[in-house]
């Protein structure tokens, strides 16, 4: 079921996301080897290479523009797009500091009709997908600016069970705002498409062929559970969206109560890894 008002629930995400878009900037390296190999996967599955044009949906802070930058070089270009303007601001600073002329920025959300531009070779999206309240909406929007025979790939992640510190942030985060459990299943959550055969559903219905899926584990490693709490203290947003109404003590209950449950990831050679499973999956645009 779509949220009641569409339009509301944008407008919060994208203040959310807005107000988070600092905090996962600073985060960019702990997130680039934590996507470093479903990345790969992902910019592979789509096909990228010397010279093509690229849309990217949901860049936010241009983690993965970059890469697609260096790998289409100087003659391609790759256009960032997200509803966050405060993400896109970071995006454009990095890819300037990284020298790469060739990233280019629109704030647009990325279910709407909005890019004039069409005929990219490829569109990816890395976890964005499953955050549209109408994911299958993002993705005839993918496949209406691909050229026929252009790709399109995505990463979201997988079934709730295989990524259960997500779960358990977010059951610990509703149980301390006071709010009834969430299916994690509806539309524009974290784990939304990784209710089984949705998203190839979705694939196909948006009208893309040979459509694969690959499952991908990527855990988060870090030295301690405290790390990944900060982590997602400061970048988090659906948590942070949950825990907002809050006062700052019951915050930090909150925080305490989550701090205590993921200690249960820690090993025995003294780091943490918290489980993750991501879906990769990929579809062409039909040539005629
Ligand atoms: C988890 S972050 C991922 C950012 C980036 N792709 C990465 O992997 O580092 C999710 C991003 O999706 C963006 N987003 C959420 N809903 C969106 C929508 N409807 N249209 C476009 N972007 C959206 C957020 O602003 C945020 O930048």
């Amino acid at each position: 079921m779509l949220p009641a008002n569409p339009e509301q629930f944008k407008n919060a995400v994208r203040e959310a996301w807005d107000e988070s878009a600092s905090g996962w900037n600073h985060q960019t390296p702990a997130i680039h080897n934590w996507l470093a190999a479903p990345t790969a996967a992902l910019l592979g599955a789509a096909r990228i290479g010397l010279g093509m044009r690229v849309l990217d949906v949901a860049a936010g802070a241009g983690d993965q523009t970059l890469e697609i930058a260096h790998r289409v070089g100087e003659g391609g270009r790759v256009l960032a797009t997200d509803i966050s303007p405060a993400f896109l601001q970071f995006a454009r600073e990095n890819a300037h500091q990284a020298g790469l002329a060739q990233v280019h920025t629109r704030v647009s959300d990325a279910e709407d009709r909005v890019l004039d531009e069409n005929g990219f070779d490829a569109a990816v999206c890395r976890l964005g997908l499953m955050l549209c309240p109408n994911p299958l909406r993002a993705l005839q929007q993918m496949h209406r600016v691909l050229r026929p025979g252009g790709h399109a790939a995505a990463l979201v992640f997988s079934e709730p069970q295989r990524n259960p510190c997500l779960g358990m942030l977010m059951t610990t985060a509703l149980r301390h705002a006071g709010l009834g459990p969430r299916d994690p299943f509806a539309p524009g959550g974290l784990l939304s498409l990784g209710k089984p055969r949705l998203l190839e559903d979705h694939f196909i219905q948006a009208g893309f062929a040979g459509v694969t899926t690959e499952r991908i584990y990527a855990p988060f490693q870090l030295p301690s559970a405290r790390d990944y709490l900060h982590f997602v203290r400061t970048s988090a947003s659906p948590i942070l969206q949950i825990l907002g109404h809050l006062n700052s003590e019951a915050r930090e209950a909150a925080w305490a109560d989550m701090e205590e449950q993921l200690e249960v990831f820690q090993l025995a050679d003294g780091n943490w890894e918290g489980p993750n499973e991501l879906l990769r999956i990929h579809g062409m645009r039909p040539v005629g």
